[in-house]
């Protein structure tokens, strides 16, 4: 009984994740993210990493889920605040944050 209920929870979160991967995949729009990321490009550099400045993270090639939650969390306000990165993230709508994410997520990461 219990391996059946763990086989069908399993296959409903399964669905459930591909679904949701789906989803998001039609709806993110890279090139629009590049355009709004312009703005960031100035401290974050047009590359996704700077060393102009220090206290400025690379987001170059990291983790796509990570971009999302830390530029919502600065949205929020709540579990995260900067006074610059507050300011930046607010005006962003949920496909912004998506798209911005995407295409950092994307660029190659920084060589140390
Ligand atoms: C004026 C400089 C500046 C601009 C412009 C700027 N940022 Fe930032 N960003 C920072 C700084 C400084 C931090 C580190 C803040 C902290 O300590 O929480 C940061 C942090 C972040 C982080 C968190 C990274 C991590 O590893 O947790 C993300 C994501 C981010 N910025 C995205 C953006 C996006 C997207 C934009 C454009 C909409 C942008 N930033 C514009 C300076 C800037």
């Amino acid at each position: 009984m219990n391996k059946l209920y763990f086989a069908i929870s399993s296959a409903i979160l399964l669905a459930a994740a591909c679904l949701n991967t789906t989803a998001r995949a039609q709806s993110v729009d890279i090139s629009k993210g590049r355009q709004k990321a312009e703005v960031c490009m100035a401290c974050h550099g047009p590359d996704g990493f700077t060393t102009a400045a220090p206290g400025i993270p690379h987001l170059a090639g990291q983790d796509r889920d990570y971009l999302i939650k830390a530029l919502t969390a600065y949205r929020i306000g709540e579990s995260r605040t900067d006074e610059t990165m507050t300011a930046m993230a607010k005006p962003l709508t949920d496909a912004d944050v998506q798209n911005i994410a995407a295409f950092f997520s994307t660029l190659p990461p920084p060589r140390q």
